[in-house]
């Protein structure tokens, strides 16, 4: 950044610009004049949608190419970004996503890869009715499901439908870092048809340079994921660091193999399903009057079972949009397992799952 680009931010950046500015902030009128401009927040224009999956039937796949603000201090890979879009004039909707791009540094292009969930509000528009243009809203990136400083001789990546983001931004860094290691990645799809990053992969496989792809069908025949199939993979490699990210039923048989060993790290992009273990008394959301019987699942699923529509981002507790106040019960999070029984407490309904009575301001 030049002297005077440096000095103009800075001004920008401080109390006075704010004060100023009051009650709008610097970045509203800054976004006016050109949407491009930040001097806090982080937005992005998108330069590129390419469809990366599209069979007939099934929800289509794009890769979103975003030029983000200068505000945007880049990525490590394996992390993710809130993305908010305005659709249909309605208020802001924002879901997460994991950056696909290798690391980034401040104010360079990235990409997000996402499949169009078919009841889905954020991810449809994204790849069905965005264009190139339109302006998105950012957090900056988030995360901790990330490669360390000193990437180990041998890492193992396993990734399931578009949970291959994390693992396919970790693999694209290492290819440009030139890692000298050893890589094994398998990556479990329907079918060939709905393989992302399909073409690059395969180049990857066949020009090797110590990566071992293993793209597996397992509905057309091809191993399911095993502790024999891992063992004649990676012999022993409970101990070899690993990254996995998929549905839930790929990462149940990756835990199951792995038996509690510490070298797996995985990212989920739903919170694990929890069973209705101390599934007992009522549930009552006061403001709406609605009452229910705790049926264990989270406080977001049975407000929502019982007709509300609270509003939610992340659905994983990262973005703190479903917040409300717990006036009186225990709830759980699903997550951690802490339990908390403090009246009139602020908790994300998302990862918080009532033990007996509850009530929350919903
Ligand atoms: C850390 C993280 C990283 C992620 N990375 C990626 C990624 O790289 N690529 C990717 O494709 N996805 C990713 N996701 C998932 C993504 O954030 C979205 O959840 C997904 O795209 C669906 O969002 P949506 O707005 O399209 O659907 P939503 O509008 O959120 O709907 C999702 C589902 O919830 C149901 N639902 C919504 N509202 C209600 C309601 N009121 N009552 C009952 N059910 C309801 C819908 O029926 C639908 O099935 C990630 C998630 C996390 C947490
Ligand atoms: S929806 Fe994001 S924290 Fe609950």
């Amino acid at each position: 950044m030049s002297i005077v680009a440096d000095a103009t931010t800075r001004v920008l950046r401080s109390r006075f610009a704010a004060a100023l500015a009051t009650p709008h902030g610097v970045d509203r009128y800054l976004e006016l004049v050109n949407p491009m401009w930040a001097a806090n927040e982080v937005r992005a224009r998108i330069v590129d949608i390419t469809r990366e999956v599209d069979v007939p039937g099934h929800p289509p796949v794009a890769t979103i190419t975003l030029q983000p603000t200068s505000t945007w201090r880049g990525h490590r890979a394996g992390q993710h970004v809130q993305l908010g879009v305005e659709v249909d004039g309605a208020r802001r909707t924002t879901r997460v996503f994991t950056v696909s791009s290798p690391d980034s540094k401040a104010g360079d292009r990235f990409t997000i890869t996402m499949r169009a969930n078919p009841d889905g509000v954020v991810s449809r528009y994204l790849v069905e009715r965005a264009t190139v243009g339109t302006m998105v809203h950012l957090s900056q990136a988030r995360g901790e499901f990330v490669l360390p400083d000193h990437v180990p001789d041998h890492v193992v990546f396993i990734s399931g439908g578009s949970g291959i983001t994390p693992v396919m931004s970790m693999l694209r860094s290492l290819q440009r870092r030139t890692h000298r290691g050893r890589v094994t990645f398998l990556h479990y799809a329907q079918s060939p048809d709905h393989q992302i990053f399909a073409a690059e992969l395969e180049e990857i496989r066949r020009s090797g340079y110590g990566i071992d792809v293993h793209l597996l069908h397992p509905e057309l025949g091809d191993p399911a994921l095993s502790p024999a199939y891992l063992e004649r993979l990676v012999p022993g490699y409970r101990d070899v660091p690993t990254w996995a990210c998929g549905p839930a039923p790929l990462i149940n048989a990756v835990h199951g193999a792995y038996d509690g060993s510490d070298a797996l790290r995985v990212e989920y992009f739903k919170p694990p399903a929890v069973g209705n273990g101390n599934a007992e008394g009522d549930i009552s959301f006061t403001r709406s009057g609605a009452t229910a019987a705790n049926s264990g699942a989270t406080l977001l699923e049975q407000a929502e079972a019982a007709g509300l529509n609270p509003t939610f981002g992340c659905r994983m507790g990262i973005c703190f949009s479903c917040t409300a106040t717990k006036l009186e019960g225990t709830v759980r999070n699903v997550l951690t397992g802490e339990t908390s029984s403090l009246p009139d407490e602020d908790i994300r309904i998302c990862v918080s799952s009532p033990e007996g009575d509850c009530a929350v301001e919903l």
